[in-house]
C-alpha cells in the first residue's frame, strides 16, 4: 500500500515502516492533523494550557501543588475493562481460559469498523517511547498513536517518550505499534461537526492485543492502563509473550533494594494483585532499626539472567501510576511527599483552596469539597469524595525513596520474590516455599479479593495467578511451564520465594496485622533466611518463623493474634487444595505435571497437620 505522507509532519529520517503504519491508521482515523511528540518541558505545556482552557484538567493551587492538574473522567470509565480486554492470538488454546480470546481476523474487521474516523476532528498524537532506559539491552521500543492529550501528558511521565526513542528508531531499533482512539469523533462520515466533552471516550470498547504480530489496539476508554499502552498492554501482555519467546519474565512485581543494619545489599521483587499494596512496599519506611528501602519500581519488573546467572529486574516504567486513596502521611509518607508537586490527579476531589484530597489522606475530611464527578461534597453525604481507583501520575524521580540505581540498563540481582494477596483467612502472614517448583505452586494459586482496579465486583475471592490474571498475553498454564524454565535454568542462583499476607483479619473483622512500615518485620525473617539466620518450621503453606524468630518487639500485638495470623486450618486447606484442583483442571494438560506434584505434597503436608 502507498500512502500520502507529505502531511504526516514526520520528523527526518523517519524509516519507511514507521511512515507507512502512521500514514495507515491517519487514513483509518481521519484526524485534523498529525502531531509527533518531542518529548519537550514546552510541549508538556502547552498541552497542560490547552487542556486546562478547554476545562478538561484543573490547575491546582501553584503554591499549594506546584506544576499539578486535576482531570475528571466519566463513572463509565474509570478502571480496566477486564471483559472487553483481548488476546487475539492465531489459536485459542494459546490465549488460554482466563483470556478473552477472539479470532484474529474477525478482530481486525471489528477494530477497522471501530477505528474508521474515529478522530476526525482531533489531533493525532505520535508518541515514541522506551520501556526501561534508552538502549539498554533490556529496554524495548514502542509508538502509540492517540487522539488523547492527557495521554500524551501521562505517557511522559509513565515512560521515556521523544527525540530519544525516536533516534533509536530512526536507526532502526524495532519498535511495537500502540494505536489508541477514545472513539469520540468530532465529526460525522459526513463533516458535521459536534462540541468535544470534557471525558471523551465510547461505550463500546476494546482493549486488543495481538501477540504473534506483536500490536496493541485499544478504542473507547481513556483511563488508565486502558490507555497508556505502554504499561499493561505492552510491558506486561505483550512483553510476556516476548519473555516466554526469549527466554525472561515480564511480572507485575515492585522491585526494591532493602539493606540491613550491617551494610548487606538485597534486592526484592514482589507480585501483589492491583490495588493490593506493591505502591505501599515499593516505598516502605522500615519501623524496625537499621534497615533501609530504596525503590526501583512499584508496578512492573522484567527480569532475564544475568552473566553471573542471577536473576536481574529492570523497572521498565518511569513513573507511577498510582492508588490514591489511602495513600496517608500515616501509610505512605515517602509516596505523599512525591505528590507534592508535578503530578497529574485523576478523579480525587478538589479541595476549596485548589487542593486534592481523597478518602485517608487526613482523618478529618475538609468541610467541603468538589468531588471527582464535579459535584459539591460534604462529610457525611453518603458518596466517596475521590473514586476508589482515583490515581495520581507520578515521575518516580520525584520519590524521596528512588534507589541510586533504579535506571541501570543491566538491572539488580533479585534475591527474594514475594507473591500475596488479599485474603481475610487461611493464608499466612508469610512463609517460604519449599523449593522453586513449590513457589510457583503458590503462585498460581494465588487468589485475591477484588478491589477498584478493574470493574467487578469489590470483595469477591478471585485466583490471580502470579497477580498476572489481567495481564498474562498467553495460556497461564504455558506461563507457569515457563516460570519452571527458569527455576531450572537459574538452578541454586535462583531467588528464594515467600508468600506474604498483609490483610487477615480476625474474627471480628479487624485487620490482624498493622501492615505499611511494620511488613519490613516479616521481610526481615526472609532475608534473614537468606542469609541463613533466621529459623523455620515446616507448615502446611510453607517453612514459618520458630516462635520468636519473627520481630515483634514495639509492636502490640498479643502471642494469640500472632498465632491466628499465622494459623492454617487443614480442613479449610484441604478445600482450598480441592478448589486448586479444579482450577488446575480448566488448563487441561497444559498444567505442567510439577504442579500436580505440588498439590499432592500439599495435601500429604494437611494429613499430616490433622494427624
Ligand atoms: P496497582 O497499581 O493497582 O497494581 O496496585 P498496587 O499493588 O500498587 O496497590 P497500592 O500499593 O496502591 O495498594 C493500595 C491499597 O492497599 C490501599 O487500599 C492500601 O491502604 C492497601 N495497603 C497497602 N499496604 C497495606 C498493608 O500493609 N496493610 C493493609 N491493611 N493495607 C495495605
Ligand atoms: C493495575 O490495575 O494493576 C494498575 C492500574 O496498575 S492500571 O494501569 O490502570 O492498570
Ligand atoms: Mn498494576
Amino acid at each position: 500500500m502507498t500512502h500520502d505522507t507529505t502531511t504526516l509532519n514526520a520528523p527526518p529520517g523517519m524509516p519507511a515502516t514507521v511512515l507507512d503504519w502512521v500514514a495507515e491508521i491517519a487514513a483509518l482515523t481521519q484526524p485534523d492533523s498529525v502531531y509527533w511528540c518531542d518529548g519537550s518541558v514546552e510541549e508538556r505545556d502547552r498541552l497542560y494550557a490547552e487542556m486546562t482552557a478547554a476545562g478538561v484538567l484543573t490547575k491546582l493551587d501553584e503554591k499549594l501543588r506546584p506544576g499539578c492538574y486535576l482531570a475528571r473522567s466519566l463513572p463509565s470509565d474509570v478502571a480496566r475493562v477486564e471483559a472487553r480486554t483481548f488476546i487475539c492470538s492465531a489459536r485459542e488454546e494459546d490465549a488460554g481460559p482466563t483470556n478473552n480470546w477472539s479470532d484474529p481476523l474477525a478482530m481486525r474487521e471489528t477494530l477497522d469498523r471501530v477505528f474508521e474516523g474515529s478522530m476526525r476532528g482531533r489531533t493525532m498524537y505520535v508518541i515514541a517511547f522506551s520501556m526501561g532506559p534508552l538502549g539498554g539491552e533490556i529496554s524495548r521500543l514502542g509508538i502509540e498513536i492517540t487522539d488523547s492529550p492527557y495521554v500524551v501528558v501521562n505517557m511522559r511521565i509513565m515512560t521515556r517518550i521523544g527525540q530519544a526513542p525516536l533516534a533509536a528508531i530512526a536507526a532502526g531499533a524495532g519498535w511495537v505499534p500502540a494505536v489508541h482512539s477514545v472513539g469520540y469523533p468530532l465529526a460525522d462520515a459526513a463533516g458535521v461537526a459536534r462540541p468535544d466533552v470534557v471525558w471523551p471516550c465510547n461505550d463500546e470498547k476494546y482493549i486488543v492485543h495481538f501477540p504473534e504480530t506483536r500490536e496493541i489496539w485499544s478504542y473507547g476508554s481513556g483511563y488508565g492502563g486502558n490507555a497508556l499502552l505502554g504499561k499493561k498492554c505492552y510491558a506486561l501482555r505483550i512483553a510476556s509473550v516476548l519473555a516466554r519467546d526469549e527466554g525472561w519474565l515480564a511480572e507485575h512485581m515492585l522491585v526494591l533494594r532493602i539493606t540491613s543494619p550491617v551494610g548487606r545489599v538485597f534486592h526484592l521483587t514482589a507480585a501483589f494483585p492491583s490495588a493490593c499494596g506493591k505502591t505501599n512496599l515499593a516505598m516502605l519506611r522500615p519501623t524496625i532499626p537499621g534497615w533501609k528501602v530504596e525503590t526501583v519500581g512499584d508496578d512492573i519488573a522484567w527480569m532475564r539472567p544475568g552473566p553471573d546467572g542471577r536473576l536481574y529486574a529492570i523497572n521498565p516504567e518511569a513513573g507511577f501510576f498510582g492508588v490514591a486513596p489511602g495513600t496517608s502521611e500515616k501509610t505512605n509518607p515517602t509516596c505523599l511527599h512525591a505528590l507534592s508537586h508535578d503530578t497529574i490527579f485523576t478523579n480525587v476531589a478538589l479541595t476549596d483552596d485548589g487542593d486534592v484530597w481523597w478518602e485517608g489522606l487526613t482523618d478529618e475530611p475538609p468541610a467541603h469539597l468538589v468531588d471527582w464527578t464535579g459535584q459539591d461534597w460534604t462529610p457525611g453525604c453518603g458518596r466517596p469524595a475521590a473514586h476508589p481507583n482515583s490515581r495520581f501520575t507520578v515521575p518516580a524521580s520525584q520519590a524521596e525513596s528512588i534507589c541510586p540505581d533504579w535506571e541501570d540498563p543491566a538491572g539488580v540481582p533479585v534475591d527474594v520474590v514475594l507473591f500475596g494477596g488479599r485474603r481475610a483467612s487461611n493464608v499466612p502472614l508469610i512463609s517460604e516455599s519449599y523449593s522453586w517448583e513449590h513457589g510457583v505452586f503458590v503462585g498460581a494459586t494465588v487468589s485475591s479479593e477484588q478491589t477498584a482496579a478493574a470493574e467487578g465486583k469489590v470483595g469477591a475471592l478471585r485466583r490471580d495467578p502470579f497477580a498476572m490474571l489481567p495481564f498474562c498475553g498467553y495460556n497461564m498454564a504455558d506461563y507457569w511451564g515457563h516460570w519452571l524454565a527458569m527455576g531450572r535454568r537459574l538452578g541454586d542462583k535462583a531467588p528464594r520465594i515467600f508468600q506474604v499476607n498483609w490483610f487477615r483479619k480476625s474474627q471480628d473483622g479487624k485487620f490482624l496485622w498493622p501492615g505499611f512500615g511494620d511488613n519490613s518485620r516479616p521481610i526481615e525473617w526472609a532475608l534473614r533466611r537468606v542469609a541463613g539466620e533466621a529459623e523455620a518450621v515446616d507448615g502446611i503453606s510453607g517453612r514459618v518463623p520458630v516462635p520468636g524468630q519473627l520481630n515483634v518487639t514495639g509492636l502490640a500485638i498479643s502471642d494469640a493474634e500472632l498465632a491466628e495470623l499465622f494459623s492454617t486450618p487443614p480442613e479449610a486447606w484441604a478445600e482450598e487444595a480441592d478448589l486448586t484442583e479444579e482450577y488446575f483442571n480448566q488448563f487441561g494438560d497444559k498444567t505442567p505435571p510439577e504442579l500436580y506434584e505440588q498439590l499432592a505434597a500439599l495435601r500429604q503436608r494437611i494429613a499430616t497437620a490433622k494427624g
